[in-house]
């Protein structure tokens, strides 16, 4: 049940972020169109991969092609995870390729140890190359999020989140990173890795923005290739995939980073010039690099799904661009295509998706319908043996047919390259270089080695939350330092290099102390996040506590330093205020020793190793959402793109400006959603129940599941008349493509007020919801309500916005505040939908 929830509240927010059709469905649709039959944009360059095509791997997949049966080709074509498939399911089904997800380990154990990783490798591997049902041998495929180390592996290095690699602007660093992860990776006998994502950030208020190196394209593609090389050997040499190295992805095709208003799995509305642009950049280093795979974004190019894009999947990026590997889809995201559902997608496959990621129990629907649609011709068989040629030139490229058990490999089952000694050593070296010195009064840094140094903040001896989403867990949430051994903490460092000089640390969350100290280091931030939960409605730094225990130790005489975790740009003017020094240290990793390498001098006095970070995302003079990127709109930053301070500048940082510019939420008066006509931002738009969704223009409607049309009840077309037929679930409500912060409301016994007139009761559940993103909403059913109401006689429903918060939602995030689903029956009629004070909740919570 809860899983169901879960994929409609995906299905509607997938609406959400890929609303704002602003009536322009068919229009887009015809655009793409139009761009089909025309050749692609002048200005996608046109690349060859670096790895060339070789004959002999192509007469190979020919014979396999020819030896396979459908069954077999469709199996290749399935990606499933190990917490839903079986190695006995892999064999039944000629799986080609598991991944696990974030937070997910062998046997569910956190604590796997490498044995464990190569032991489950080993038990897949043994499942996809048996021939006993008289099938044709072929290797199966593991990836994983290595997006910062081997993040899921206890002990693993983990490096610098994406953002601070950015900041240190060192292109040859990247190489030696992906060569680290990808010996960590394959001790634990995984060959693939969901790695890098070339997201250009443009919006910071998104969820992923640590993620991506800079918001400008140029340091992006100075990267990617640089990581790709790192990742699987340099084309040419003979450790190119070699066993030692691992698969690459480029991800997320295309324009993750562009949303509109930094939504997770938003939009991105923009011409196709900007989009190459901007968001094509890292590709195209990538493939010039020979990245192997591509694994296609959940959001949207001007309303259109990524997953169904056939231009730009097609077209653009194995025609024009070259390349010949293939393209995975990311977490079922072929759902949100526009007729799909998790469970069939032909779509995604003519458009040019290569193998789906099926990362839940659906994933044997799935694989029957895909193999119906072949068998029907729906999916070609061209098209079926080109995808299914792509997956195994990628196996074959990467020596999978001649590595026999995952065990027996080079690096298989190494345990001293996890966190080995010379990773870490890299990983301490991309810490140094990553961090960005804002503010430097007095030149009170760098300190000397043999003080008194009170540590202080919740995020002084953490490694979890300097190590951010994607660690050990998805969000990076539930770790405590016993999880991330041989790691060292920013008060681990500072103590090491303290202790041994003849100084001393004391370490104190809240800055207490026991003898006053020479200076306070006090290390705060956000707290863990990833996709979908990471988004926020502007970028306020609200941390009062931390602000608090700046001013306290100040007023005490005591100098601060101030060194800020973090996953994006925030405003911190008060906090920058109230600090000495202030330095951004991102999300550092495991080997926070590189913090206290910085701001101590040597043992002799002297700088020990300099501030040399830079901003490669420009930092904002205020908390509202403007957007601040290099060259454009940001003459607001407060730090432009490529600040940052080094020692012996002199700069004297005068204060900063206090004012926020955000304006208090109002909880009063009634805020329209709907009367006559959907009120800005939103929009009245419909998924029906083949999962196409449409924003709502005409006064008729007919969709499948659902008839909406605009009725009256005081005035001319004052209301919307919503018809469920019971042929399948259908959802119609008012959504943005940007957020609304109802907050003042929920403490101001607010509520979600509207008028309904119900003509035939529902047959089935009948759920009123709001959403606020990505998994993000809260939702209560109104069965009983309807179904009691009187027929043909209005009501007035309502429900406190209290409720709707305790039952998950965010309300400073609304996207939708309004939608009404149902799978059965219904007529009803809608009028003047409202946020306002009420006394007179009807509908209940719980
Ligand atoms: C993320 C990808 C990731 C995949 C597998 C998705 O939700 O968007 O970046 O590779 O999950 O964990
Ligand atoms: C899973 C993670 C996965 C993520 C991708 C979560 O529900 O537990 O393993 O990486 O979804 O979106």
């Amino acid at each position: 049940m809860v899983f169901k929830k879960r994929i409609l509240l995906g299905v509607i927010s997938a609406l959400v972020a890929g609303g704002g059709l602003l009536g322009c469905a068919d229009q887009v649709e015809d655009q793409v169109a139009d761009q089909q039959s025309e050749s692609v944009h002048p200005h996608w360059p046109a690349l060859t991969s670096g790895i060339a095509k070789d004959p002999e791997i192509e007469s190979r997949i020919d014979a396999l092609l020819e030896k396979m049966s459908l069954e077999e080709k469709i199996g290749q074509m399935i990606q499933v995870e190990i917490r839903f498939a079986t190695p006995d399911e892999v064999r039944e089904y000629h799986i080609g390729s598991i991944l696990n997800g974030g937070g997910a380990f062998p046997n569910n154990n956190k604590h796997a140890s490498v044995a464990d990783w190569v032991a489950l490798a080993d038990e897949y591997y043994r499942a996809s190359v048996d021939t006993s049902d008289g099938g044709v041998a072929i290797p199966m495929i593991w990836g994983t999020d290595a997006v910062h180390g081997h993040n899921n592996v206890i002990g693993a290095t983990l490096f610098p989140h994406n953002i601070a690699l950015g900041a240190a602007q060192n292109p040859a660093l990247m190489r030696k990173i992906g060569e680290a992860t990808a010996a960590e990776v394959s001790a634990t006998g995984i060959e693939w890795v969901f790695a890098p994502t070339l997201a250009v950030v443009r919006d910071d208020r998104w969820g992923r923005t640590y993620e991506s190196y800079s918001e400008d394209p140029e340091l992006v593609r100075a990267y990617a290739g640089e990581l790709v090389q790192g990742m699987q050997g340099a084309p040419g040499d003979q450790e190119l995939l070699n066993g030692k190295r691992v698969v690459g992805t480029a991800k997320h095709y295309i324009a993750d980073g562009g949303t509109e208003n930094g939504i997770d799995r938003g939009d991105a509305i923009m011409s196709e010039a900007d989009l190459i642009k901007y968001h094509a950049q890292g590709y195209f280093s990538a493939i010039e690099a020979g990245v192997q795979t591509v694994m296609a974004s959940f959001s949207s190019w001007n309303g259109e799904k990524m997953h169904g894009h056939k231009y730009l999947m097609t077209d653009v990026l194995k025609e024009r661009l070259g390349f010949d590997g293939f393209v995975v889809g990311d977490w079922a995201g072929h759902q949100f295509v526009n007729g799909c559902s998790n469970v069939s997608c032909p779509q995604a496959v003519n458009a040019g998706l290569d193998m789906f990621m099926a990362p839940d129990p659906n994933w044997r629907e799935l694989y029957k319908n895909t193999l119906a649609e072949a068998k029907s011709g729906e999916i070609s068989p061209a098209r079926l043996d080109d995808a299914v040629r792509r997956i195994l030139r990628v196996k074959l490229r990467a020596g999978l047919f001649e590595a026999g058990l995952p065990s027996t490999r080079p690096h298989a089952g190494d345990e001293s390259l996890i966190g080995a000694a010379e990773h870490r050593a890299i990983a301490r070296q991309a810490v140094r270089e990553s961090l960005v010195l804002l503010k430097n009064n007095d030149q009170l840094l760098p300190l000397a080695r043999n003080q008194r140094v009170l540590v202080a903040g919740d995020g002084a001896d953490n490694i979890g939350k300097q190590s951010g989403g994607w660690s050990i867990t998805w969000q990076g949430t539930g770790n405590e330092n016993a999880d991330f051994p041989g790691a060292t903490s920013v008060y681990g460092g500072i103590n090491e290099v303290v202790a041994a000089a003849g100084g001393q640390v004391e370490l104190s969350v809240d800055g207490s102390f026991e003898e006053k100290p020479d200076v306070a280091v006090v290390v705060f931030g956000e707290d863990p996040y990833a996709e979908m939960q990471g988004d926020i409605a502007n970028v306020n730094y609200a941390g009062a506590s931390d602000l608090a225990l700046l001013k306290k130790l100040r007023d005490q005489g005591i100098p601060v330093v101030s060194l800020f975790i973090t996953g994006r740009p925030l405003w911190v003017n008060p906090h920058i205020n109230a600090s000495d020094a202030f330095a951004v240290i991102w999300l550092p990793g495991t080997e926070a020793g590189g913090v206290a390498d910085v701001l101590f001098q040597d043992e002799a006095g002297n700088v020990n190793f300099d501030f040399t970070g830079k901003l490669t995302f420009s930092w904002p003079g205020d908390a509202t959402p403007a957007l601040h990127n290099r060259g454009e709109s940001d003459a607001a930053a407060q730090f432009a793109y490529g600040y940052g301070l080094s020692y012996g500048e002199g700069m004297e940082l005068a204060l900063l400006s206090e004012e926020s510019g955000l304006q208090p939420v109002s909880g009063n008066g009634t805020l329209a959603v709907f009367n006559g006509r959907a009120l800005d931002p939103w929009s009245f738009e419909v998924i029906d129940a083949t999962n196409t969704r449409s924003t709502i223009a005409s006064s008729v409607s007919e969709l499948n599941g659902i008839r909406v049309q605009s009725v009256d009840r005081n005035v001319q077309e004052d209301s919307r008349r919503l018809q469920w037929n019971g042929q399948g679930n259908a959802i119609a409500g008012f959504f943005a493509n940007q957020r609304t912060d109802l907050s003042g409301f929920v403490s101001n016994q607010g509520a979600l007020i509207f008028d309904v007139k119900v003509d035939a009761a529902p047959s089935d559940a009948v759920i009123l919801g709001m959403n606020c993103g990505m998994d993000c909403g809260a939702e209560q059913p109104i069965t009983d309500l309807l179904k009691g109401a009187a027929q043909g006689e209005w009501q007035t429903l309502a429900v406190d916005l209290k409720c709707l918060a305790e039952a998950g939602g965010k309300m400073d995030l609304v996207l939708s505040p309004f939608y009404v689903r149902t799978a059965g029956e219904l007529d009803m009629t809608v009028h003047n939908v409202r946020i306002a004070q009420t006394g007179a909740a009807k509908v209940s919570c719980g």
